[in-house]
């Protein structure tokens, strides 16, 4: 038994491929293209143990995925593989509906294609994870009950648009052709591996650097944070016994303001490396609002905990100390990004080939 991840040295991929591999013996194929945020160095630790098995590529090759799927005939797969970030988004969409929109409808393709093709008791162990995101449901006001599973979807930034797409097609495809399909839409994620573009690592990479922490427009847009390794799990969980075609909302309940966010991890820091003088807090500035900000999400995550019962291991505080600690020791891995070392080591690597 084999299972194929795309996206996997990216963020949550990264996590939930070291998560995979500590927890079962099965083999993970790891199709991922090294955008500027995919990172092998991600799944160094791993390295080595001769269950990962790394491909370089892109979703969007239907002929790579033919022979990825024929080859290593997987049980599962489990869609990571994304643009993932709002402002790059509003800079330049079309990225997102290539690998977002387009590089899922070549993936459902290649995964029906292989699917019709499994003897019946492969076909009934089959699944097709989507991995999506709470933005696609819109924004909240302040009143208004946390997203549940039917809210309808009214996404707002090309990135969201792009993810709403794609889950759309992950639907059809499960009506109209039943493939066997379960999607999860979580809330936002922190932890290790986040690339620095993100609030949460660029707030520590900042601080620690001296530099201002840009906080968009008041600071009062809500999200709802969970740590990854809790996403790791859920994932885990709707893979094993998620119902086919339903969604999922992944969440922990934890809605805080952005501001409040950056504030309490400024109180983290001034403990773990403290300043000569004052506190990381006086970096904190305010910066012109990004266009189309939604102003809340919440996750009502009531389903997976009933059906499945999975729940949050972390709370906000415990996943934030976390996530300190660990971009604290491990300033090499943000110094590497931020210099273009990690770029540099990717294109003299993989000048011309496919495969890893
Ligand atoms: P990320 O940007 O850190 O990683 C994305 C990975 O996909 C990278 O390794 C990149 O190289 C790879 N990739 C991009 N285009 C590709 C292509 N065409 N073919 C193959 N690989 C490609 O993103 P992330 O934060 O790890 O998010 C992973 C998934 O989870 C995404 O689908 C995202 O929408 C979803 N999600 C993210 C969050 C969050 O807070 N980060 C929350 C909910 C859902
Ligand atoms: P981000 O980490 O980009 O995730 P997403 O847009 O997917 O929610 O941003 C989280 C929140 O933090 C979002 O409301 C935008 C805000 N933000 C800032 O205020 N300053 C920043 O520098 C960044 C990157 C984000």
């Amino acid at each position: 038994m084999t299972i194929f991840v795309t996206g996997g040295a990216g963020f949550i991929g990264s996590n939930f491929v070291i998560d995979w591999t500590a927890a079962s013996s099965e083999p993970v194929v790891n199709l991922d293209k090294l955008t500027y945020a995919g990172n092998l160095q991600n799944l160094s630790q791993i390295e080595g143990r001769g269950r990962h098995i790394f491909v370089k590529g892109d979703i969007c090759d239907n002929e790579l995925l033919a022979c990825i799927l024929q080859e290593y005939k997987p049980r599962a797969i489990v869609n990571f593989a994304a643009e993932s970030h709002v402002d790059r988004s509003i800079e330049g969409p079309s990225e997102f509906i290539e690998t977002n929109v387009v590089g899922t409808f070549k993936l459902l393709e290649a995964a029906k294609n292989y699917f019709n093709g499994l003897p019946d008791v492969e076909k009934e162990r089959f699944r097709f994870l989507h991995i999506s995101t709470d933005e696609v449901y819109g924004s909240l006001s302040s009143s208004e009950p946390a997203f549940q599973e039917n809210n309808r979807y009214e996404p707002n930034s090309p990135y969201s648009a792009s993810k709403a797409a794609s889950d759309h097609l992950v639907r059809a495809y499960h009506s109209t052709y039943g493939l066997p399909t379960l999607t999860t839409n979580c809330s936002n994620n922190y932890g290790p591996y986040q690339f620095p573009e993100k609030l949460i690592p660029l707030c520590i990479h900042n601080a620690l650097s001296g530099k201002k922490l840009p906080i968009y427009g008041d600071g009062q847009q809500i999200r709802d944070w969970l740590y990854v390794t809790d996403h790791c799990t859920a994932i885990r969980r709707v893979l094993e016994s998620g119902r086919l075609g339903e969604t999922y909302n992944i969440g922990g309940w934890n809605e805080k303001a952005n501001l409040d966010v950056v504030k309490a991890l400024c109180v983290i820091l001034d403990e773990l490396r403290p300043l000569n003088t004052g506190s990381y807090e006086d970096q904190i500035t305010f910066v012109p609002d990004r266009p189309g900000h939604d102003r809340r999400y919440a996750i009502d995550a009531s389903k997976i905990e009933r059906d499945l019962g999975w729940k949050p291991v972390e709370t906000f505080e415990s996943g934030l100390r976390k996530t300190a600690e660990w971009y604290l020791a491990n300033m090499q891995w943000t110094a590497a990004i931020t210099s273009g070392e990690y770029r540099q080591w990717v294109e003299t690597q993989y000048r011309g080939g496919h495969l890893g």
